[in-house]
C-alpha cells in the first residue's frame, strides 16, 4: 500500500485539508506529525462546514484511523471542543482515534507567554503568531521541561513538573509582566481532568503506526502549515516553531523515511501569507488592486485567527525551492477558480537582488525584503471553472497556467481545485496521483 505525505508548499492555507479529505478514502490511516491548533483546516462536507485545528482532515471517512502524532502540540480544551463538534455531527470516533503519549501539552502559561511576547515585541520583530502557545510549547520541549500527554496520567508527578515550570524562569517572565502564571496544583488538576476525557485514546502511536504499515495498511501523512513556515527552511525567524516539510514526519511520528512512498505538494494557484515576514510577490496595490481582488475572491481570512491574509501572485522561485526540499512527486493547485475573473495573471519566475538574479529562496531576511520579483504574464481564461469536473473541460488558458506552474516549480501538476467542496477537484488523468491511487 502507498504511504503518502500531503504537505503545504507555500506559507500555509494552501488547501491541504481538502486534499487530505479527498484522498483519505484510499488509506486506512491519516496521521498528523507536527503543529497544533495554529493549523486550521476547513472541510466542507455536504452542507456542513468544519473548521478543524487538531483533528486531521481524514476524520470524515468512517473507519479511517486517525493519529495525532508525537511531533504535534496539544491544547486539550481545543481538542475536546473539536471532538464534541464531531460527535454532535454524528461522526463516530470510537476505537479509531489515537493521540501520542509523547505529544507535548500546551499549558495555559505557554499561551500567556505567546501573547506576552507578541504584545511587547516591536513592530519589526513581531512574528504575528496565532497566539495559541505554539512557540513556547516547542521551546519548552527543546529545553526539556515540557509536559507530554503521557505525563498527565499521574497527578502527583504532574504537579511536581508543573510546579518547576511555574516557579522557574517561564513563570518569572509572566510574573515580571504582572501576569499570574497560575497555581501549580490547580493547573495540574485542570490538565489531569481534561486528560481523563481522552485518556483512552492516548497511546504509543509510533508502535501502532509501524504495526499497521507492516500489516499492509496505507498511511496518509497530513502536514500542517507550509514549507516556507518551516523552522529551518522557511523565512526564519518569521516561521512557526516546528519543521513542516515532508522529512519532519519521520521524527514527528516515529516512522522511518523508507516507509514513505510518495509526496504530494499542495499549492494555492496564487500566493497568501498570514502574519509578518517577507513575501516577495505580495500585492499591496490598494482597494481596487489585484491583491484585494484575490483576497475577496479567495475569502482570504485566516481559519484560526480571522486575520486578512496577505495576497499576491504565485511565487515560482519559492515553489521550486519547496519542490526541491520536499521532493514532490506531484502537486495539487488549489483555488484555481479564484483566478477565473482575471484578464491576465502574473507568475514570479525569478528574483533579482541588488542587480543579480537569484536561483533560490535566500536565507537572509534582509535579502528577502529587498527581492524584486521577475514576472511572466499569462492570459486569464475569464470563465467560471467551478462546475467543471473533467480535466479536458478546463479552459485551455487554465490548463496552460497550471502546467506552466508545474514547469516553473519542477513538479507534475496532478490535481486542481475549483471550489471548496470535496467534489470540486479534478485529477489529471494519467498523472502521478491518478496512477498511484487509481483515481
Ligand atoms: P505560530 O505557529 O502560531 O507560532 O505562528 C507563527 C507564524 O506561522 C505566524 O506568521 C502565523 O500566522 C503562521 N502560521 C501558523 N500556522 C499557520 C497556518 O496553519 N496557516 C498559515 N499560517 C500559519
Amino acid at each position: 500500500m502507498p504511504n503518502i505525505a500531503v504537505v503545504g508548499a507555500q506559507w500555509g492555507d494552501e488547501g491541504k485539508g481538502k486534499v487530505v479529505d479527498l484522498l483519505s478514502s484510499h488509506f486506512s490511516v491519516v496521521a498528523r506529525f507536527q503543529g497544533g491548533p495554529n493549523a486550521g483546516h476547513t472541510v466542507i462536507f455536504g452542507d456542513q462546514k468544519f473548521a478543524l485545528h487538531h483533528v486531521p482532515s481524514g476524520v470524515f471517512r468512517a473507519g479511517t484511523r486517525i493519529v495525532v502524532g508525537n511531533g504535534t502540540v496539544i491544547d486539550l480544551e481545543q481538542l475536546l471542543a473539536e471532538l464534541e463538534t464531531l460527535r454532535q455531527a454524528n461522526i463516530e470516533l470510537g476505537g479509531r482515534f489515537f493521540i501520542s503519549d509523547r505529544a507535548h501539552v500546551i499549558l495555559p502559561l505557554w499561551k500567556g507567554l505567546d501573547k506576552l511576547r507578541e504584545t511587547t515585541a516591536d513592530a519589526t520583530s513581531k512574528i504575528g503568531t496565532t497566539l495559541r502557545g505554539i512557540g513556547p510549547t516547542y521551546e519548552a520541549k527543546a529545553a526539556r521541561w515540557g509536559v507530554r500527554m503521557g505525563d498527565l496520567a499521574e497527578l502527583e508527578h504532574l504537579e511536581d513538573r508543573v510546579r518547576r515550570i511555574i516557579e522557574g524562569p517561564a513563570g518569572d517572565r509572566l510574573r515580571d509582566a504582572g501576569i499570574d502564571p497560575g497555581q501549580p496544583a490547580a493547573v495540574a488538576r485542570e490538565a489531569h481532568e481534561l486528560w481523563k476525557q481522552v485518556a483512552a485514546t492516548v497511546t504509543d502511536t509510533a508502535t501502532l503506526l509501524n504495526d499497521w504499515i507492516d500489516e499492509g495498511h496505507g498511511v496518509l501523512f497530513e502536514g500542517a502549515q507550509g514549507t516556507l513556515l518551516d523552522v529551518d527552511h522557511g523565512s526564519y525567524p518569521f516561521v512557526t516553531s516546528s519543521n513542516t516539510l515532508t522529512g519532519a514526519l519521520c521524527a514527528g511520528l516515529g516512522v522511518a523515511p523508507t516507509r514513505l512512498t510518495g509526496t504530494v505538494g499542495v499549492f494555492k494557484a496564487y500566493g497568501t501569507r498570514v502574519g509578518s515576514g517577507p513575501m516577495p510577490t505580495e500585492l499591496d496595490d490598494g482597494p481596487e488592486g489585484n491583491g484585494q481582488k484575490l483576497r475577496d475572491r479567495g475569502h482570504e481570512f485566516g481559519t484560526t485567527t480571522g486575520r486578512p491574509r496577505r495576497c499576491g501572485w504565485f511565487d515560482g522561485v519559492a515553489a521550486r525551492y519547496a519542490t526541491r526540499i520536499n521532493r514532490f512527486d506531484g502537486a495539487c493547485v488549489m483555488l484555481l477558480d479564484v483566478l477565473d475573473a482575471f484578464d491576465e495573471i502574473d507568475v514570479c519566475v525569478g528574483y533579482r537582488l541588488d542587480g543579480e538574479e537569484l536561483k533560490t529562496f535566500p536565507a537572509s531576511i534582509a535579502a528577502c525584503e529587498r527581492i524584486e520579483p521577475i514576472y511572466e504574464t499569462l492570459p486569464g481564461w475569464k470563465s467560471d471553472t467551478t462546475a467543471i469536473r473533467r480535466w479536458d473541460r478546463l479552459p485551455a488558458e487554465a490548463v496552460r497556467y497550471v502546467e506552466r506552474l508545474g514547469e516553473i516549480a519542477g513538479t507534475e501538476i496532478t490535481m486542481v481545485g475549483v471550489g471548496p467542496d470535496r467534489e470540486q477537484s479534478i485529477v489529471k488523468p494519467g498523472s502521478w496521483l491518478s496512477r498511484t491511487l487509481d483515481l
